[in-house]
C-alpha cells in the first residue's frame, strides 16, 4: 500500500485531534493553544488570538453559504481580499433537524476547510433569532407554537417573532447551542481555528416594542431586576415606574438579553469562547421611534440593558450599512467605549465601505467584516454592491493588504493606546490627528507631488483612482516621537505644534519598511527629496512607514 506524506500528515492531524479531544475529556491538561479571550484594560480592548493581540480583518460568506458546494465558492473571494477570518453560519435547522439528534458535519467540514485555507472562524448561530426572525430554528421548532409559542402583539394578535419568555424555546436553544460548543471543544481544543461566536443574530422585533403576551404582561407588572436597576442607577419599582416611556423596549431589551446571554453562558460552560452580538441599528444622530426599527435588540440606546443583561456577551457589535460618512462614524463611536470592545460585524462589501476600517481601526476596533464575501452569486445591494467581482472587491483588497502583514502588532498598539486612524469623508476634507507633540494632516485628491494650489500650469488633472471617497491612514506610535503610517489615497503632512520647552522639532527620518513575523522592523529605504517634500504620499500601493522625530 502507497500512502502519500499528506495522508499521513492527515492522519496523524486527527490522531493528535482524538487525543487532545479524549484528554480535554478526561481533564487532562495537553500541549494546545491558550483558548481565545477578550481583554480589556484601562477602557482598551483586545481579541487575543494564540496569546496575542490579533486584528480581524475579516470577511462574512452570504446567508445560505453554509453548505459545502457554496462555502467552496467562498474560498476564491477571501483569499483575494486577503481576510485573516471568517464569519460562516450554523443554522439550528442544520445541526437539529430532528430533536436531540445532531448532524455536525457541516461543521466538521467547514473547521477542516479553514484550516486548510489558513483562515480562523467565527460560526455565526442562527437559532431562535436571525434578523429578527426564527426562519433558521428547526421545523419542529417552527411548527409548534404551542412549545414554542410566538410572541404576541399590542393588539393580542401574533408577531412572527418567537417569544423570549418562553422557557421551552430557550432550552431547546441552549440545548443545541451547547451541544455545538461542546462539539467545537472536541475539535478544535488544540487548533483554535474557532476564535469567536456570534450567538443569535441580529435579534429584536419589528413591528412590536415588545411581547404584550399574558406572561410577559405579568412580568411587565412586577419589579424591575436588582442588576439592571443597579447598573442604571435607578430605585426599585415597576418597568413603567423605573423606565417611563422608555419601559417596554427597556423591558424587550432585557427580556431577549437574559435569553441570549443565558444561551451564551451555557455554550461557554463548555467551551469559553469570546461571544458577541450583532445589532441591526437604531439611528445614531436623530429620534427613531422603537416601532421602526428591532425592539429589544442591542441598539446603541439599550447597551446598558444588554451589559446588565448579558455578561456571559463580550462586546455588542454594530452592523453597518449606512453610506454616508457622517453615520457611519457616528455609528461607530456609538459602539466604541471603554466598555465595549469595537467590531464591526458586518458592513457593506461595495467600493465606498473599504476605506471606514481606518476609522475602525484608529477607534482601537478589534476587527471589522465586510458581509456578502463570496462568488456564489448573490448579491445583497443596495446595502452591498451591485456584483460580487475581483473589481468590486479590489478596495477591500487594497485596505487589507495595507494592514495584514503587520495586524499583530496594530492590534498590541491599540491595546496600548497609541493608534488614530481616520477615513475620508463624503465632503473629501483633510483631517488633522492629534499625536500629542505632533499634528498629522491627512488630505485626500492629492498628487505626490507639489501642493494643490500649485496651478500655474493650468489647471491640475483629477488624480486617477481617487473619482469617489477611499482614502484613509493609520498612526501607530512605537516608541516615544516615533510613529508607524499606513495610508490609503492619502497625503500624510506631520506638523510639530508649537514649542512649550523653547527646542526645535524636526521630522529627521522617514523609512519605509515591514514587520518581520517576530514583529520587528525591517528597513527597506529611507524617503527623502521629492518623496517626503510634499507629505508622505499613499497611492494603491501597500507602504509602510516609520518616521522618526526629533528635538534640539
Ligand atoms: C444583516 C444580517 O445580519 C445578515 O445576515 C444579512 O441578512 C444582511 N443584513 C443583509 O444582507
Amino acid at each position: 500500500m502507497t500512502v502519500s506524506g499528506s495522508h499521513i500528515g492527515r492522519w496523524m492531524a486527527s490522531a493528535v485531534a482524538a487525543l487532545v479531544a479524549l484528554a480535554a475529556t478526561a481533564g487532562i491538561a495537553v500541549a494546545q493553544e491558550a483558548i481565545p479571550r477578550l481583554v480589556t484594560q484601562d477602557g482598551r480592548h483586545a481579541l487575543i488570538v494564540d496569546g496575542a493581540p490579533f486584528t480581524i480583518l475579516g470577511a462574512q460568506v452570504n446567508n445560505s453559504s453554509n453548505y459545502p458546494a457554496a462555502l467552496a465558492e467562498a474560498w476564491p473571494a477571501v483569499h483575494f481580499v486577503g481576510a485573516n477570518t471568517v464569519q460562516v453560519p450554523i443554522a439550528w435547522e442544520q445541526i437539529e433537524p430532528v430533536e436531540g439528534q445532531f448532524d455536525f458535519s457541516f461543521v466538521d467540514h467547514l473547521v477542516e476547510e479553514a484550516r486548510r485555507h489558513d483562515v480562523r472562524l467565527v460560526l455565526l448561530w442562527f437559532a431562535t433569532w436571525k434578523n429578527t426572525a426564527p426562519k433558521y430554528a428547526p421545523a419542529w421548532v417552527k411548527l409548534n407554537p404551542e412549545r414554542f409559542p410566538l410572541l404576541v402583539r399590542q393588539d393580542g394578535t401574533d408577531s412572527y417573532a418567537l417569544s423570549p419568555h418562553s422557557r421551552n424555546t430557550l432550552e431547546a436553544d441552549r440545548r443545541a447551542f451547547v451541544a455545538l460548543m461542546a462539539h467545537l471543544r472536541r475539535i478544535d481544543s488544540r487548533d483554535r481555528t474557532v476564535i469567536m461566536v456570534q450567538p443569535e443574530n441580529e435579534t429584536g422585533t419589528y413591528g412590536s416594542v415588545r411581547d404584550y403576551g399574558p406572561a410577559a404582561q405579568a412580568l411587565f407588572d412586577g419589579p424591575v431586576p436588582a442588576a439592571l436597576l443597579e447598573r442604571m442607577g435607578k430605585q426599585p419599582g415597576t418597568w413603567a415606574q423605573v423606565f417611563g416611556d422608555d419601559a417596554d423596549e427597556f423591558f424587550h431589551a432585557w427580556a431577549i438579553g437574559s435569553y441570549v446571554g443565558e444561551v451564551a453562558a451555557a455554550g461557554k460552560a463548555e467551551y469559553p469562547l469570546p461571544m458577541y452580538v450583532n445589532a441591526a441599528l437604531r439611528d445614531p444622530l436623530k429620534h427613531q421611534a422603537p416601532s421602526s426599527y428591532a425592539s429589544g435588540g442591542p441598539t446603541w440606546n439599550v447597551m446598558d440593558v444588554w451589559k446588565a443583561a448579558a455578561p456571559a456577551i463580550d462586546f455588542l457589535s454594530p452592523d453597518i450599512y449606512e453610506r454616508a460618512s457622517a453615520t457611519y462614524e457616528a455609528h461607530l463611536d456609538r459602539y466604541a467605549r471603554p466598555d465595549n470592545a469595537l467590531f464591526v460585524a458586518e458592513t457593506g462589501n461595495d467600493t465606498m465601505y473599504a476605506r471606514y476600517l481606518f476609522s475602525v481601526l484608529g477607534r482601537g476596533g478589534i476587527g471589522y467584516s465586510p458581509f456578502g464575501i463570496d462568488y456564489t452569486g448573490y448579491v445583497n445591494y443596495p446595502l452591498g454592491a451591485q456584483a460580487v467581482t475581483e473589481e468590486t472587491l479590489t478596495p477591500l483588497r487594497q485596505v487589507y493588504r495595507l494592514i495584514a502583514p503587520w495586524q499583530r502588532v496594530w492590534a498590541r498598539l491599540a491595546f496600548e493606546g497609541r493608534v488614530w486612524g481616520v477615513s475620508e469623508p463624503d465632503d473629501r476634507s483633510s483631517q488633522t490627528l492629534d499625536l500629542g507633540e505632533w499634528t498629522a494632516t491627512v488630505g485626500y485628491r492629492r498628487w505626490q507631488f507639489g501642493q494643490p494650489d500649485w496651478t500655474w500650469l493650468g489647471p491640475l488633472a483629477d488624480v486617477p483612482g481617487t473619482e469617489r471617497p477611499n482614502g484613509g491612514a493609520v498612526i501607530a506610535e512605537i516608541a516615544p516621537g516615533e510613529f508607524i503610517v499606513a495610508g490609503h489615497h492619502a497625503r500624510v503632512d506631520f506638523n510639530a505644534k508649537p514649542s512649550t520647552d523653547g527646542k526645535r522639532r524636526m521630522v529627521l527620518r522617514v523609512e519605509e519598511g515591514h514587520f518581520d513575523g517576530a514583529g520587528a522592523w525591517v528597513f527597506e529605504r529611507i524617503w527623502n527629496g521629492d518623496q517626503t517634500d510634499y507629505g508622505l504620499n499613499f497611492t494603491d500601493r501597500p507602504r509602510l512607514l516609520r518616521v522618526v522625530t526629533a528635538t534640539y
